[in-house]
């Protein structure tokens, strides 16, 4: 009942009526093909519904989401063969993409919110990114923190908003163009697992990730035009170099963060060594 109710109050929406980000029909993919197309309202025939309390990174406080579990979803339209899959891409209306390993949703509890809890425009402030206000649905993926620190310490990467699409897939086939050179050192390797957890969602290496920020490799490197001390200071904090920038520091509470940092940069100068054309990846 009540996402129906939600429903209504999107198509009333001034952004939905100018045919911006939300869409309620959500595609899920295995490796490529389309395996089942769900409008939001679907959902709650195969899901049962709650409500979930989290601590909202976005907002820097607690909030409240009516929610559907990922695990039972995903049971529902794979099969339980997906707990086999590698990791789970989520295309996101404003071009955000993370990918985020299966392993993470059998270790922690995660969800698809649809609604505030209250009546409240499904929405947030998005004080992170100095996003102003940014639509959450149809769906919204979050995590149950409360029970878990490690879950706080990494901040908003893994909780994308406006997902309009949810794909298995397996890394390597799907981002080719990322991997470092084979005989790169730990460092880069490191680097390179850094990169896929905090970076990649946004940004392009080769042409392939996120597509809400831009390249960072081809035809040039960040490491080839930004001055090193520079290229540590943006990731550190952006907005101390540009007035209003959109992307968000590397999260505070993650541990060693220095040297996550130094690892981040070595892999960004691994990868200029291995610049392809965005479409053809050898
Ligand atoms: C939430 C999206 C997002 C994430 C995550 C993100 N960035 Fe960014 N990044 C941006 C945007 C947007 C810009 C464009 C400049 C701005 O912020 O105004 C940018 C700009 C940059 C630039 C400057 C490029 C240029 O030519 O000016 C670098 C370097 C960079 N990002 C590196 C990184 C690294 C490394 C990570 C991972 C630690 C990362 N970004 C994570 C959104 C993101």
């Amino acid at each position: 009942m009540i996402v129906v109710v939600y429903v209504m109050i999107g198509l009333t929406n001034s952004a939905f009526a100018q045919g911006s980000a939300i869409n309620t029909r959500i595609e899920f993919k295995n490796k490529g093909e389309i395996v089942r197309i769900l409008d939001l309202e679907e959902f709650t025939a195969i899901a049962s519904e709650r409500f979930l309390k989290i601590y909202e990174p976005h907002e820097k406080r607690m909030r409240t989401y009516q929610v559907y579990s990922a695990r039972s979803l995903f049971d529902h339209v794979f099969g339980k063969n997906w707990r086999e899959a590698e990791e789970i891409v989520f295309l996101c209306a404003d071009g955000y993409q993370p990918s985020i390993p299966v392993a993470k949703f059998l270790a922690y509890d995660a969800y698809f919110a649809f609604a505030s809890a209250d009546d409240s425009p499904f929405m947030l402030e998005n004080v992170l990114q100095n996003n102003g206000t940014v639509e959450l649905g149809p769906l919204y993926l979050v995590w149950d923190n409360l029970k878990s620190t490690e879950l706080r310490e990494e901040g908003a990467v893994d909780m994308p908003y406006q997902i309009k699409e949810v794909e298995l897939a397996s890394f390597s086939d799907r981002f080719p163009a990322l991997f470092p050179p084979a005989n790169a050192s730990q460092q880069v390797q490191q680097g390179f697992l850094h990169f896929r957890k905090y970076c990649i969602a946004c940004h392009t290496i080769n042409g392939q990730g996120g597509g809400k920020a831009p390249e960072l490799n081809y035809p040039l490197s960040v490491t080839e035009y930004i001055k090193p001390e520079y290229l540590k200071r943006w990731i550190d904090d952006p907005s101390s170099i540009r007035y209003n920038a959109t992307m968000l520091p590397l999260a505070a509470e993650i541990p060693a963060r220095e040297k996550v940092i130094e690892e981040l940069i070595a892999y960004l100068k691994a990868i200029s060594t291995v610049k392809h054309l965005p479409t053809t990846i050898p």
